[in-house]
């Protein structure tokens, strides 16, 4: 099958005097001087409730950005219905027009929705406009694109035939509906959740993080102007428990599609085990999880880049990316080094509202996630184990900020170097040089995670020992490189142990977990 040609949408710079930043403050301005009221969409209606929930920027607690409607009990089974009676015709819709729907929803997304999509994710998850590009306007139609090419790729494999005898795969949806279960850190991903199952010609119903409901609408709007049809996708707005308590004992329930934490992913899985009993077929459960990231540097170690490394791994989207760099080991004897370039990387990095095109670092998500982090914090400041050795203040008055945040661990196991954070505090173990083996060893123990890694070394033994050593610590690993930012179609990325199914997002690996194959077989 030829399908146009799938190229990663070029990234914009938004760097100062560009037409892409003159609109994306524009659209900016725009959606600060409205105040939406946002509805679920159930079998494509608008859906409006009593119970009105405030948005507000994480880093301007004092501006309203508008309301969606809480949904309940009724409105998940609602969409169930809706999505059971639009897989009658969506489950026999040709490829070509699934294709074609998502390979426009991906040019709106990189063309007249760019900016929109972009504000959406600056304002509702204080993210800064190059990370929202990255995300929310690039990796996004990424998905949409290499997600055809996947399909397409999949159809195409095809069994052997042979004289008299025809065989051949059919890939069909699954028996049911799909639940999509998405993070706020990447407005790619909750994009990408409900559409994946929905290209192989699923439907389903999508539950979006309530801290990143405003970009999670803008994403409906693209699919529903590229023309996915009602039911197809129904956005529902309702608590984790109201969902779960729906989806996981409903009998046409086929898969999930999730991404969030480790706790909430081992509680779906157990309920899903207590149910299975109810469902007409297995489902498939498909989920990225948690991590604690890590850097691994030996003596050899280029400083420049491990610095670089270290602070964009860390810091970037206040290290609320599921790929951060959240603990690092360091030798001792390039230690010195390494801090000064650190540290005269950190003192050019500013905090603020990602509205200030300058700040690099902006509000984290929410109070619950800036009292977590701001408990590790004060509690390194008096532990004998450890030190915060930069940064660590915290205020919330106009917004949830915490300052990026180095705490030295005396002990490798030190709780920072264990437990996921997940935000701008990030913790380094220098080792002895000679005890190299030992801290592998110890790396590979101490968390439940496996998400992504990365090796800074100049010694291509020393890289393939350390990766050896570390062969499953990471779904994701990096040499020389910061262990965050994979690109769709380049790097398939996923983690296993605790960090999830390992079903690489965007790849064909995850394409194949939404659909069930019949393999026919015809005697001429
Ligand atoms: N895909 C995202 C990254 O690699 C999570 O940073």
């Amino acid at each position: 099958f030829n399908i146009p040609e799938v190229k990663n949408e070029p990234v914009l710079s938004y760097a100062p005097g560009t037409p892409e930043r003159k609109e994306l403050q524009e659209k900016i301005k725009e959606l600060r001087a409205m105040t939406v009221s946002l509805p679920m969409i159930i079998g494509g209606r608008e859906v409006t409730t009593d119970k009105k929930i405030e948005m507000r920027p994480p880093h301007d607690l004092g501006h309203l950005l508008g309301h969606y409607y809480q949904g309940d009990a009724s409105h998940v089974s609602q969409a169930i219905d809706a999505a059971l009676e639009a897989r009658e015709k969506w489950s026999k819709m040709s490829w070509q027009h699934r294709a074609s729907i998502f390979l426009k929803a991906a040019d709106l997304l990189a063309g007249p929705y760019r900016s929109k999509i972009n504000a959406a994710t600056m304002l509702g998850q204080s993210k800064n406009a190059f990370q929202s590009e990255i995300d929310a306007a690039c990796e996004l139609a990424d998905f949409y694109r290499y997600g055809v090419k996947c399909m397409v790729d999949i159809y195409e494999m095809q069994p052997e035939s042979s004289k008299g005898i025809w065989n051949y795969a059919a890939y069909r949806p699954l028996e049911g509906f799909v639940f999509a279960l998405t993070p706020f850190n990447f407005t790619s991903i909750a994009g990408n959740l409900p559409v994946a199952p929905a290209l192989m010609g699923n439907t389903v119903v999508w539950k979006p993080s309530k801290t990143a409901v405003y970009s999670a609408a803008v994403i409906m709007e693209v699919l529903r102007e590229a023309g996915v049809p009602d039911g197809v996708i129904n956005l529902v707005h309702v608590s984790g428990p109201t969902a779960a308590d729906v989806v996981f004992n409903h009998p046409d329930f086929a898969g999930i599609h999730f991404t969030g934490s480790t706790g909430v992913f081992q509680n779906i899985w157990k309920t899903i085990g207590e149910n299975i009993h109810k469902y007409k077929t297995y489902p498939r459960i498909v989920g990225e999880t948690g991590g604690k990231d890590f850097i691994f540097a030996d003596n050899t170690a280029d400083v420049q880049a491990l610095a670089t490394a270290f602070v964009r791994g860390a810091f970037e989207y206040q290290g609320q990316k599921c790929s951060a760099a959240s603990r690092v080991y360091i030798p001792k004897s390039i230690w010195p080094k390494t801090w000064e370039a650190i540290e005269a990387q950190l003192k050019t990095v500013k905090m603020g509202g990602p509205e200030d095109f300058t700040n690099f670092v902006n509000a984290v998500i929410d109070e619950s996630s800036y009292d977590k982090l701001k408990g590790f914090i004060d509690d390194a400041r008096t532990d004998a184990d450890a030190e915060v050795i930069w940064g660590g203040k915290c205020d919330k008055t106009k917004g949830y900020f915490i300052e990026p945040t180095v705490i030295l661990a005396k002990k490798p196991d030190y709780i920072t170097m264990q437990e996921e954070l997940f935000g701008p505090v990030v913790t380094v173990y220098v080792y002895e040089d000679d005890k190299l083996d030992e801290t592998l060893t110890i790396l590979d123990n101490t968390s439940m995670y496996a998400l992504t890694g990365a090796v800074f070394s100049q010694d291509r033994y020393s890289i393939e020992k350390i990766m050896d050593r570390l062969e499953n610590a990471a779904g994701n690993f990096y040499i020389n490189d910061k262990p965050t930012g994979a690109v769709v179609g380049q790097q398939p990325f996923g983690g296993a142990r605790g960090s999830g199914t390992n079903d690489k997002a965007g790849s064909v690996f995850n394409f194949i977990r939404w659909v069930s194959i019949r393999a026919i077989k015809e005697n001429f």
